[in-house]
């Protein structure tokens, strides 16, 4: 009897098996969680969280699953993340275009309920500072007076040039420029434009410094690098402002930690730079810079 009980439990036990591949071999479920999460964070937290330019915040699951649909079909189009279609800010060494890796994995979330998942598998939401984050400038610079930022409308790229005052060369070591109002400004790029020299007609082309863009980071330097600024060059912000539907004011800012050549020739063996930058070849906050 007892050989024949086992018997059939083995052929049940098989039959179970038997059964249970096709469940076993449907791809893993696409979560918020484990896979969405993570692409949001590095493509469009940037932008998507208050009091940024988007129109709404992506930061969690409760604010994205409303918009699945949209999200699907706005990475589908390749109309988000949107700079690499900014063709009037110039090239990105590293823009933010998604791999078709990534954007299949939205769809497949989107197109599958869009599930939470596990919220303890979800990266944390992205940490974005809002005061400045290079302490302690050397250089302080900011537009003259506000800027009306209409309510509506296209607005043309508006430049301002701020003198530096500085009466010899420094050297820069870390730079970094805020927008006055985030809600208006679409970036800022802050260039540096050398005196003309004696006999010359034509000022030389302005070198990018520093630039902000939602989810951009300050210029700081490596060990032994520094970008030379010479003295009386100014300093031209490029600020591209967008219309939001309310007008308001802007005066955007930047600061510098800026040596000169003399005193730290005396007082660090690092400066005169062992690498210093003399050409920035890169025209965009999120470009990468040479360490
Ligand atoms: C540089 C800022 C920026 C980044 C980065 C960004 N967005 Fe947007 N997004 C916007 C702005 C501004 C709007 C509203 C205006 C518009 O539709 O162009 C918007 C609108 C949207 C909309 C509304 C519908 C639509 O297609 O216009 C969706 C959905 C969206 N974004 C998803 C995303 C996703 C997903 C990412 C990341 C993969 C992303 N965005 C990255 C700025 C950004």
């Amino acid at each position: 009897m007892k050989t024949i009980a086992l018997g059939l439990t083995a052929s049940l036990a098989t039959l179970l098996a038997a059964a249970a591949p096709s469940k076993i071999a449907k791809p893993p479920q696409v979560t918020f969680s484990k896979d969405v999460a993570p692409i949001l964070v590095k493509n469009c937290q940037g932008c998507h969280r208050p009091g940024e330019t988007a129109p709404m915040s992506l930061l969690t699951y409760q604010e994205a699953r409303p918009w699945a649909k949209a999200i699907r079909e706005a990475v589908v189009l390749k109309r988000m993340p949107p700079w690499y279609a900014d063709s009037h800010f110039g090239k990105f060494s590293n823009d933010r275009s998604l791999a078709q890796s990534e954007i299949d994995t939205l769809v497949a979330w989107a197109d599958n309920g869009a599930v939470e998942g596990d919220p303890k598998l979800a990266p944390k939401p992205a940490q974005f500072v809002d005061g400045w984050n290079i302490g302690t400038p050397d250089l302080v610079l900011e537009m003259a007076k506000d800027y009306q930022v209409p309510a509506a409308g296209t607005i043309k790229y508006e430049y301002f040039t701020i003198p530096t005052q500085f009466t010899e060369d420094k050297w820069v070591k870390m730079a970094e420029v805020r927008p006055g109002n985030r809600a208006l400004v679409h970036h800022v790029i802050a260039y540096v434009q050398e005196p003309k020299k004696p006999g010359e007609t034509k000022k030389a082309d302005r070198e990018f410094l520093v630039g902000f863009a939602p989810g951009s980071v300050p210029e700081i330097l490596g060990p032994g690098r520094a970008k030379l600024i010479k003295a009386g060059s100014e300093i031209v912000f490029q600020v591209h402002y967008t219309a939001n539907g309310t007008a308001g004011v802007d005066r955007s800012k930047g600061r510098a930690s800026a040596s000169s050549r003399s005193r730290q020739a005396t007082t660090s063996s690092s400066f005169p730079p062992e690498r210093p930058i003399t050409k920035w070849n890169r025209s965009s906050p999120y470009a990468a810079t040479p360490r």
